[in-house]
This record gives C-alpha cells, structure tokens and sequence, in this order.
C-alpha cells in the first residue's frame, strides 16, 4: 500500500518537474505535501496503465451502434464509438476518461481528404487503446479484409433508406473505395444512398474488428497478413495498377 503510494508520488513528481514547477531536492516530501493538500491530482490510470483493459463484446450490439452513430458523426465516430462505448459501459475507467467524440474528424478520410476511409482510422483508435502493439497487427487485418470485400453486408432492422450495389475497394483509401461504390451505384457523394452505404460499411468494419479482439481476449487470435512495407519494400496499399500504369 505504502510502496504503492510512494511509487504514485514519484510518478507525479517527474509530472511537476516537467511542468518546471518544482525541481531540485526534496522533491518527494514537496510533491508529497502538494497531495495531501489537495493541490494536485495523481496521474489518472489511463497514463499509468495501456493497453486498457478489454472486455468481449457483442458483435450484434456494436454493429448498431457503428450504424446509428455514423448518422451522427460520420465513419471514423461510428467505429470508433461502435468498441468504445460498450467499454465505458461494460468495463468503466479508464474508458470513461476517453472523449470518444474527439475522433470524429477521421470522416471522409481524414476531414474530407480521402485518404485513409474514416471507419479504419476510428478502429485504429480503438485497437490503440485495446491491444497496444497487438492493435497494430489487428488494425492491419482489418484493413485487409476492408480492400478484398465487398461491402457493404450489414442490413440494419430499420434501414434509413434502401441500396442496391455492393463494391470491393481493392484499397482502404475513402476516395477510391466510396467512388467505386458511387460509380457502381449510379449516385453521387451527397445523396441518401451513400450515406446508407457508409453506415452499413462502418457496421461491418466495427464487426470484424471485434471478432478479432474477441479472439484475441481468448488468446486464439493469429495475424493473418504480415507488413505492408516489409512485403512491398515501402509503405504502400496493394492495388498498385490503379495508380500505375503496367
Ligand atoms: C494510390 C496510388 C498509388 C498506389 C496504389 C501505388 N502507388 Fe506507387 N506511387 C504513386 C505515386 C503518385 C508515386 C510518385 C510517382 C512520381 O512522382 O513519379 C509513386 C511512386 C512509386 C515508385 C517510385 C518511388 C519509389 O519508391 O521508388 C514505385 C517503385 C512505386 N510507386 C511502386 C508501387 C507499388 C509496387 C505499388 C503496389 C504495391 C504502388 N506503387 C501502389 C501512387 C501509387
């Protein structure tokens, strides 16, 4: 208990002295007294403590909330909250710490850039928090799958409206993945229709983020892909002719 105590202590000190509030000796009984006087906090769990701790999940109920929440805050929000929000619910702290609304701006990948699709980077988030290193290895399966499916395939109890197309992206890039979407569909990016498949597709990727970290919790969960830039000598996604030509 004492060892405890004074291990936290210590840890507030390297704190304070960065903040260069109190260096030089005597630090500890300083920092100590700054306590037990109520003047500082202790350094909350969530910075003591990553990866945080997991809690299986129900892929039924996090797929309704990727749907629901993509209607509120787009992709990166809807994956993101879709593992987050079962945790703060189901497990507590530290994930209460977590504002799950500041990931909202990975939308359209990264705030409308294209680039990587929203529902990845909020299961990156996610993976972070959950598995530390091993999130790394998820996160890239996920990534995986998302370029070689065609999706979406979640059909939710109350669609907002109706679509007819499925595509495979071939890259986990938002501007090539919802324009093949788009094209195939016959719609453009404002329409009803692609919102719907937005929502569907951030279910999806949120479910199979989850099956993985499910078997992960229960120690059964084997990568399936290895490094992109081990594998390509770079850092690169694998739909190399589209951008190439040969
Ligand atoms: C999203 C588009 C895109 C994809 C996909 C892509 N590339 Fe590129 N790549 C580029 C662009 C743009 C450049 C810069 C070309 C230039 O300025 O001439 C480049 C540069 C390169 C270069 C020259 C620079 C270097 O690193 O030596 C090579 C080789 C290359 N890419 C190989 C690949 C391979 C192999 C793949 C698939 C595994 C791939 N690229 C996938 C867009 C892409």
């Amino acid at each position: 208990m004492m060892e405890k105590m004074a291990e936290k202590i210590i840890k507030e000190e390297v704190r304070v002295s960065r903040r260069g509030l109190l260096i030089g000796a005597g630090k500890v009984a300083a920092g100590a007294a700054v306590i037990a006087a109520g003047g500082l906090s202790l350094p909350p769990e969530a910075e003591a403590r990553h990866p945080w701790p997991y809690k299986k999940l129900d892929v039924g109920k996090v797929a309704r909330i990727a749907y629901e929440n993509w209607y509120k805050d787009y992709c990166c929000y809807a994956t993101a909250s879709a593992i987050l929000v079962p945790l703060q619910e189901e497990v507590g702290a530290p994930y209460t710490s977590f504002p799950v609304i500041s990931t909202r701006w990975g939308h359209g990948g990264v705030v409308g850039w294209g680039t990587l699709c929203g529902t990845l980077t909020g299961i990156g988030i996610a993976t972070g928090l959950i598995a530390g290193k091993d999130g790394e290895k998820i996160l890239n399966d996920v990534i995986f799958w998302y370029t070689q499916t065609n999706l979406p395939i979640y059909t939710p109890g109350k669609p907002k409206t109706t679509i007819k197309n499925v595509s495979r992206s071939d890259s986990p890039l938002c501007h090539i993945s919802v324009g093949r979407w788009m094209k195939k569909e016959g719609v453009q990016f404002f329409t009803p229709q692609r919102k719907e498949r937005c929502a569907r597709l951030s279910a999806d990727v949120a479910v199979y983020a989850v099956n993985l970290l499910n078997a992960w919790a229960d120690g059964k969960y084997v990568p399936l892909h290895g490094s992109q830039a081990k594998t390509h000598n770079r850092p690169a996604q694998n739909n190399c002719t589209d951008c190439h030509s040969g």
